[in-house]
């Protein structure tokens, strides 16, 4: 380095911090593409058809964006995050209030996504994670509706809400009606 100029070794400088810059963005977009790309079908394709899901490869990039940092890649949850929504989620459709229940529930009426892209990825969510209580006769949210319940959100009540309604859904299991 002796006898370089000082502007020299300036300018030598930065040129290498930008290429440093340019070759960690490529690197981290390009490892982000190739996880997108590695995905495996089955983690956003259901098991049979998906109504009111338009795509739903975009319906499981919002639910690994806004979602499944509480309740998990799989929907299985975690005692100190989220409930399980795995095998658990589509039971709150067969007992009254539950319909509306998903569509207030702070983590659905709180995220950022339009009306439209909720309501498919709350449809999603219930064919990906709990299809076999999806009842024969469910009506898929639309926007309008998602938007109607999430202009409402619960807040503090969200807990005795929960409560109650799972207090149905054990009635419900016990009639012996699905
Ligand atoms: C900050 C953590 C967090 C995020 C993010 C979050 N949730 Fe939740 N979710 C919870 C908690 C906690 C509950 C239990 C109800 C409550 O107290 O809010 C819950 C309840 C639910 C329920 C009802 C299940 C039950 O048994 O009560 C559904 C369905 C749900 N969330 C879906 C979603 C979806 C879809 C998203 C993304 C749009 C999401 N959640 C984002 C924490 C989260």
């Amino acid at each position: 380095m002796s006898g370089w100029p000082a502007r020299r070794v300036l300018a030598t400088r930065r040129t290498a911090i930008a290429v440093t810059a340019v070759l960690a963005f490529a690197a981290i977009t390009g490892a982000v593409a190739a996880d997108a790309g590695a995905m495996p079908k089955a983690a956003y394709v259901g098991t049979g058809p998906m109504p009111g899901v338009p795509d739903p490869r975009r319906a499981w990039a919002d639910w690994a964006l806004d979602c499944q940092g509480c309740h998990r890649v799989d929907g299985g949850g975690s005692r100190r995050t989220a409930p399980k929504i795995a095998g658990e989620v589509a039971k709150y459709l067969q007992v009254a209030g539950g319909r509306e229940y998903l569509g207030h529930v702070p983590g659905i009426a709180s995220s950022p996504l339009s009306d439209a892209r909720l309501a498919e990825l709350v449809n999603w969510m219930l064919f990906r994670f709990d299809r076999q209580h999806v009842p024969a006769n469910f009506r898929p949210y639309t926007a309008a509706e998602i938007g109607r319940l999430r202009a409402h959100p619960l807040r503090l009540q969200a807990a005795a809400v929960r409560r109650q309604l799972l207090q149905r859904i054990r009635g419900h299991a016990r009639s012996g009606t699905r």
